[in-house]
């Protein structure tokens, strides 16, 4: 994968995805790629972050390269220089860059003149490099990924969208129980159904105790994700049958396991005693972002075979 670029995880074959979720479990267990010596990694953050932020810069300093946080504000990008250009130059200086912004569109513009690889560490409408911690979190409980069943709940946002995709790509049937009017874009359902191997089911549905039974699964994220701050009140009421409560655990396998992308709202999308529960592996799953986004690195800079 060197050379890379990893805007969606549509971007990724079956083989790709499994390759670095295999490569992500082998660093953690202490493989040590080529060296990333004289590299540099960027991060062009415009939304807040802890773990995407933190966790990309422990892996690209554990690879032996360096991490320059590049603060929009600090930038002629906050002062309205185009992406094309502010690309074409960041791409001579640096030998990666991981970009959160708003819209799809600006990482994907930014790809298209930076000579580099270019990471999207979230967007409105998508959130790969989280997707990629989730999987290995659930390769690493259930030995396999193939024909599990996940349920997310909650706002077809960023993270639901990633996981039709990587779901999809991973042979696990996804069930998406959100609210009629906040259901996940149709364009990213389709792109999903085409990507899903055979017998792979995606199901869409607004009863959430339906789409949990028998669930390995359960995943939840905010109910008002950033830039959504001023619809967070009318949401509340909206979505309160979709929290992830103990009666809704009960309702799925005895072995399911509780996923939550962070940061977590507790008595909102989830109960507090669920976050804490013996089933939870969010803590698990915050760590792994850090061993799959090294993984990434490692790919995407050809630091491994
Ligand atoms: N889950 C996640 O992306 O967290 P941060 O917003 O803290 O990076
Ligand atoms: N959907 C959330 C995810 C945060 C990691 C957001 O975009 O704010």
């Amino acid at each position: 994968m060197k050379g890379r670029n990893l805007l969606s995880l549509a971007d990724l074959t079956v083989n790709e995805l499994e390759t670095l979720l295999d490569l992500a479990q082998k660093l953690k267990t202490g493989y040590t790629p080529r060296s990333a010596a004289n590299q540099v990694l960027g991060l062009l953050f415009y939304k807040a972050s802890t773990r995407t932020r933190v966790s990309f810069s422990v892996a690209m300093y554990h690879l032996g390269g360096q991490v320059i946080d590049l603060n929009p504000q600090a930038m002629q990008v906050g002062r309205g220089e185009p992406i094309q250009d502010t690309a074409r130059v960041l791409g001579g200086y640096l030998d990666a860059i991981a970009i959160r912004t708003f819209a799809q569109k600006e990482i994907e513009q930014f790809a298209e003149y930076a000579d580099i690889p270019v990471i999207n560490a979230l967007s409105d409408l998508s959130h790969p490099c989280q997707i990629l911690a989730d999987l290995l979190t659930m390769q690493e409980t259930f030995q396999t990924l193939e024909g599990l069943t996940l349920t997310y709940l909650g706002d077809g946002n960023n993270v639901a969208h990633s996981l039709l995709l990587g779901c999809a790509l991973a042979g696990v049937n996804i069930r998406i129980a959100t609210p009629p009017t906040y259901q996940p874009d149709s364009a990213i359902v389709e792109q999903a159904k085409h990507l899903a191997q055979s017998g792979t089911e995606i199901t869409l549905t607004d009863d959430a105790k339906e789409a949990v039974e028998g669930a390995e699964v359960l995943y939840t994220d905010v109910w008002a994700s950033m830039g959504q701050e001023d619809s967070a009140a009318e949401r509340l009421p909206v979505f309160q049958s979709f929290q992830v409560n103990e009666d809704l655990v009960n309702l799925a396998s005895p072995e399911a396991i509780i996923l939550h992308c962070l940061p977590a709202h507790r008595g909102e999308e989830i109960t507090e005693d669920v976050l804490e529960s013996a089933r939870s592996r969010v803590w698990q799953q915050a760590e792994n972002r850090m061993h799959a986004q090294k993984a990434l690195l490692a790919s995407v800079l050809g630091l491994s075979d």
